[in-house]
């Protein structure tokens, strides 16, 4: 027996986002045909939707090896000559938050992206000289939960731009399943889909409530994951029904309560309930938008009338006029 992995493998294993996948894999078989690299991939859109994953899987079928950073944390030249300078011919190398490199470095990226090449300059002064190194050709795939913060000459540097979509609750629960399985957990149709439809359309939120109910049915229950234990499991755990947790309730309940349902600026909502606002932009706010409950207008943000359902709350007169 084969020991599965927790993060698929292939394209085949990789439940959903079936558009990227398609096209990936005419891509890839094409550059393979072709014996060449990859072009340079953008991965983007919302946190946990498996871009990592999908990155590995890239590097997996293209037979190649993945090298991993982040643009956090390359701070100087140096830092990313280093890294390209390690790469063998054909490699992905895979930069997440490829938005928060510095642009200083994006300059460093171009010709080596372009070219395969990488101008570095040594010593200071009037004798410091430009010297050219050639690199081996490889792969970027750079990801991002916000394209709009690369700057347009970068972006305009892949070939290949992949936004992944929130996942249907089918597809979660497919995830689920196959999670459960390689966790040898015994787990009941409707459990599942219970996990599926709390986890936001986010493969990394259904599999770490998966943990935490298996946890309550191993002690509360005899280990097997069933409807009933799923839903006390979540309870307790503050997910409600929509797949909310506490914070996205302290955000939404703030609007409502403090700013009369809204219009309001997303860094007044951040400091209103002490959360960045970068990470209400990144992370809370795209799946609140994304079912309806938030809607981004020139002046701010507004909850719609569901989220005073969602609350069992009244809506306000001037909410139904709106
Ligand atoms: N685990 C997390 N995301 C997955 C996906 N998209 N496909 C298969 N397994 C996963």
């Amino acid at each position: 027996y084969e020991e599965q992995s927790l993060r698929p493998q292939t394209l085949k294993q990789y439940i959903g986002q079936e558009q990227v996948k398609s096209n990936l894999a005419i891509f890839i078989e094409a550059a393979r045909q072709r014996q060449e690299t990859l072009d340079h991939v953008l991965l983007y859109g919302p946190p946990g939707l498996g871009k990592t994953t999908l990155a590995a899987v890239i590097a997996n079928e293209m037979g190649v090896q993945l090298r991993t950073t982040a643009g956090p944390a390359i701070e100087r030249p140096g830092d990313l000559a280093a890294v390209l300078t390690a790469l063998e011919p054909g490699d992905v190398l895979f930069i997440d938050e490829i938005h928060r490199l510095p642009r200083s470095i994006e300059e460093v990226l171009y010709p080596a992206m372009e070219d395969f090449c990488l101008d570095i300059v040594i010593g200071k002064g009037p004798s410091a000289r430009s010297v050219r190194l050639d690199l081996p050709p490889f792969t970027l795939i750079g990801a991002t939960t916000r394209a709009g913060s690369l700057s347009a000459p970068l972006r305009d540097r892949f070939g290949v731009l992949s936004r992944l979509e929130y996942y249907s609750e089918e597809q979660l629960r497919e995830v689920v399943l196959r999670t459960a399985e390689i966790f040898h957990t015994d787990i009941d149709p409707a459990g599942a889909a219970e996990i599926a439809r709390r986890s936001r359309g986010t493969p990394r939120i259904a599999n770490r409530l998966l943990k935490r109910v298996r946890d309550y049915a191993q002690v509360r229950g005899n280990g097997v994951v069933t409807f009933e234990l799923a839903e006390e499991a979540l309870e307790l755990l503050q997910v409600d029904r929509m797949g909310l947790d506490h914070i996205d309730h302290k955000l939404l309940k703030a609007i409502i309560e403090r700013f009369r349902g809204g219009p309001v600026g997303v860094e007044t909502i951040a400091a209103s309930i002490g959360e960045e606002a970068g990470t209400i932009e990144d992370v809370y706010e795209p799946y609140l938008l994304q079912i309806g409950f938030l809607q981004r207008t020139p002046r701010g943000r507004i909850v719609s009338e569901s989220v005073y359902h969602h609350f069992h709350m009244e809506v306000p007169v001037d909410e139904r006029n709106r």
